[in-house]
């Protein structure tokens, strides 16, 4: 089946169940959303004000080497269609700029903080020593620099940076604080992947908007168990955002920046994506997905193939809606996990010829990031989620900013179960490493094929059991390990880990 022949079925299907209704010439609205239907104008641009999508901007590139990062509190971003609105920010701009480093290059960042309180910068998914790792014990106080100065060692791949600060992570992301890593080296460049125009590095976040269409963050309510949960999509800091696109493939780096919101991405021709890479960089092997998770912190390198697309379509990237069994309902039983969105949409404005090779191998993962095997495991540990009361805690304690909670040595290789035993979800987060996520028992009951390479962050459904194979071999000290639900890191779903 052709793109255009997909489109038209949906498009059908969306008119036989009655659930988008489409005005317009058949050529200008295709694979309209089941979220809302598509109408333009000639000029492309939405009909209607309330449901108006505004242009995808990319963050600026920066090469990490020699730069600062300068915190303020007070100022503006344009949300989209010029509405400004008040952001915390990093240079004067959101999304936070995009750092671009190749593997074995220098990292040298000073970075300012001129918020009003206490913070700390984290390199997420990165394995720098203890000391720049932005654990919340080394965070600065107003007016405070700190200098970052390390090697990148870590393997080509998407990483990214938030604050750390402990028990303001939560306000200072969905605020606007957060960036991009691209990690790259000469394997990865050989593959020819697209890039230029053709790699869109693209931050997706939920926000919640008052009554003058401005975004806040407030955790009253059921926020405090469920987390915060935003009702509008934003990309890269746009409510709302289409981008336009060529008849090309594109690389599509997607960070979940939201704090609590799991996306289940798919678009909206059901047509699917070749995922090539997560958290750690390029999978083993490409895999063909029409619809995966995206838990909050997690990363996916998908290819997008719009080469048989023509010009005037339109194909929605959504997020699906989906239920959580042995969730906790709130609001009169709805929760508002899972309920379905458009996260962005992609245009196609011009016919061109390209001819990328979709890949259909991926190289092994080199020995020096290889990941351990489970059944060389020399020793079992239990990490176990609870959320009773108003506390999130992980083996019945709340976070202690300076208390070992477990201590590891620097090497082995060891089994990991994380067991969920709350009502929520809970994306599990390791610093200093990447595991193998090697089984889940309970709830979905099985290994996700985004689940596979190396992992920061795995995301644990209400009544599972997920084990994953870990091993330290990058540095010592003292690491996290916590939930990035951000509301229930910031309520102490945290826990310190000595590798020694
Ligand atoms: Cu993305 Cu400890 O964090
Ligand atoms: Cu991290
Ligand atoms: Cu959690």
């Amino acid at each position: 089946m052709t793109w255009s022949e997909m489109s038209r079925r949906q498009f059908m299907q969306s008119l036989a169940t009655g659930g988008a209704a489409v005005i317009g010439a058949p050529h200008l609205v295709r694979a309209a959303s089941a979220a809302g239907a598509s109408a333009f104008g000639a000029d492309g641009v939405r009909m209607d004000a309330m449901t108006a999508l505004h242009p995808l901007r990319f963050a600026q590139q920066l090469t990490p080497d020699g730069i600062t990062l300068a915190a303020a509190a007070a100022g503006t971003a344009d949300i989209g269609g010029g509405t400004m609105a008040p952001a915390l920010m990093l240079n004067g701009s959101v999304p936070s700029p995009l750092l671009r480093v190749r593997r074995g290059a220098p990292f040298r960042v000073t970075m300012q903080n001129d918020l009003s309180s206490e913070f700390i910068l984290h390199w997420h998914g990165l394995a720098p020593p203890v000391e720049m790792d932005g654990h919340p014990r080394f965070a600065v106080p107003s007016g405070a620099k700190k200098e970052y100065t390390f090697t990148v060692k870590d393997r080509a791949g998407t990483y990214w940076y938030h604050s750390h600060a402990h028990m303001r992570t939560g306000e200072h992301t969905n605020k606007g604080i957060g960036g991009l890593i691209i990690v790259s080296d000469a394997e990865e460049e050989a593959l020819r992947l697209p890039s230029g125009a053709r790699e869109l590095p693209i931050i997706l976040q939920d926000k919640r908007l008052d009554a003058n269409g401005l975004p806040y963050y407030s955790t009253q309510g059921p926020a405090h168990m469920v987390g915060f949960m935003g009702t509008e999509p934003f990309a890269n800091g746009v409510r709302r955002a289409f981008h336009e696109v060529e008849t090309a493939v594109y690389r599509l780096r997607l960070l979940n920046c939201s704090n609590s919101r799991v996306f289940r991405l798919a678009l909206s021709n059901g047509a699917a994506m070749t995922l090539i890479g997560n958290d750690g960089g390029l999978l083993p092997a490409p895999v063909q997905v029409t619809t995966m998770d995206l838990a909050p912190a997690e990363r996916a390198d998908l290819l997008l193939d719009l080469r048989a697309a023509k010009v005037g379509d339109v194909v929605m990237l959504q997020s699906q809606a989906f239920t959580v069994p042995g969730a906790m309902g709130f609001m009169g039983g709805a929760n508002l996990q899972g309920q379905a969105m458009d996260l962005l949409e992609f245009r196609v404005a011009k016919q061109v010829r390209d001819t990328t090779r979709i890949p259909t191998r991926l190289p092994a993962i080199a020995a020096e990031f290889a990941l351990p095997d489970a059944a060389q495991s020399q020793h079992a540990r239990t990490f176990r989620f609870n959320s009773r009361m108003m506390d999130h805690t992980i083996n019945d304690k709340l976070y202690e900013m300076s208390r070992v909670d477990e201590t590891v040595p620097f090497g082995r290789t060891e089994l990991w179960r994380f067991v969920n035993e709350s009502s929520f979800m809970h994306p599990v987060h390791l610093h200093a490493t990447h595991f193998r996520v090697v089984s889940r028992t309970g709830g979905r009951g099985a290994l996700m094929p985004w689940e596979a390479g190396r992992k920061d962050t795995v995301l644990i459904w209400p009544n599972e059991t997920v084990e994953v194979a870990v091993r330290f071999t990058a540095e010592r000290g003292l690491f996290l390990l916590h939930c990035h639900n951000l509301e229930h890191e910031d309520m102490g779903m945290m826990a310190n880990i000595l590798v020694e």
